[in-house]
């Protein structure tokens, strides 16, 4: 299997809600069809995920009787599938088969972590050629009622389970930096990025936070990831062509997750 997650950079801008990269998503689904038969696809939630769940709180569930709230995670979880069909749209003009399985059609939640996780119906569809699509998502949580999902949360428990030869994270940079690179022009890319190499940087203190977590956490679920697959890397979905060869082996630039 190869496991690839659409970061929400790449396929919308983030700055502007629910402002979908409609070209961009059509060439990097292009880029998939080297994967086609093998292929598990997760995406992010993008500007039609983030800029919502943090104005209204929603990392931090909702109580019972709380009405009002029940809407935001309704229009959130829409809005999100609104997404979807448009990345699975690109996918079916280029010639895919996508099938979308949001993430509460094969894992429980607790306390915004997967409690449960079936594996098979993913293993069937990708046995018989289809490409399943997972998302970033609101989900039904026993603790709070409702958690948000990330699709890097979707992507390890995936890894866990199908032990993938790659695993790509498709980025808005060309890999993982010392420094963020959006603020300082200094920053340096990573070749490679290992526990001990993260903690030299966060020492420094780096990083972007959104609402499912800072960049720390999000490269600690890499190099857990990296655990569970032949390859795990981090390339850049802005520069035409990289995914495809990394798809097909060729080395491109990136960072290499390593543990
Ligand atoms: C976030 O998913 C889900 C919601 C905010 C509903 P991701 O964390 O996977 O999204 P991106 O890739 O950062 O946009």
């Amino acid at each position: 299997m190869i496991l690839v997650k659409l970061g929400g950079s790449v396929i919308t801008d983030k700055r502007r809600i629910r402002t979908f990269r409609k070209q961009n998503c059509l060439r990097l689904c292009r880029e998939l069809r080297g994967a086609a038969g093998e292929l598990f696809l997760i995406h992010g939630a993008g500007s039609f995920g983030h800029i919502m769940a943090a104005r209204y709180d929603l990392q931090n569930g909702v109580g019972d009787d709380e009405a009002e709230r029940l809407r935001k995670f309704s229009q959130v979880h829409m809005d999100v599938r609104k997404l979807n069909s448009k990345v699975m749209a690109c996918m079916r003009d280029n010639r895919l088969t996508p099938f979308s399985l949001p993430p509460f059609s094969f894992a429980t939640f607790s306390s915004g972590k997967i409690r449960e996780f079936r594996p098979e119906v993913i293993g069937q569809l990708v046995d018989i050629g289809m490409t399943p699509v997972s998302f970033g998502d609101i989900v039904p949580d026993d603790a709070n009622n409702f958690a948000i999902c990330s699709g890097d949360l979707v992507m390890a428990e995936a890894a866990r389970q199908f032990r993938p030869s790659k695993v790509i994270f498709v980025a808005d940079v060309d890999g993982v930096y010392d420094y963020d690179p959006k603020m300082n022009k200094n920053a340096r890319l990573l070749g490679e990025i290992s526990p001990e190499v993260l903690d030299d940087i966060m020492a420094e203190g780096s990083g972007a936070r959104d609402v499912t977590g800072s960049m720390r956490g999000k490269i600690e679920r890499m190099i857990e990831i990296s655990r569970h697959c032949d390859s795990c890397i981090v390339l850049n979905g802005n520069s035409p062509g990289r995914l495809a060869k990394a798809i097909k082996g060729t080395k491109v630039v990136s960072t290499k997750v390593i543990h």
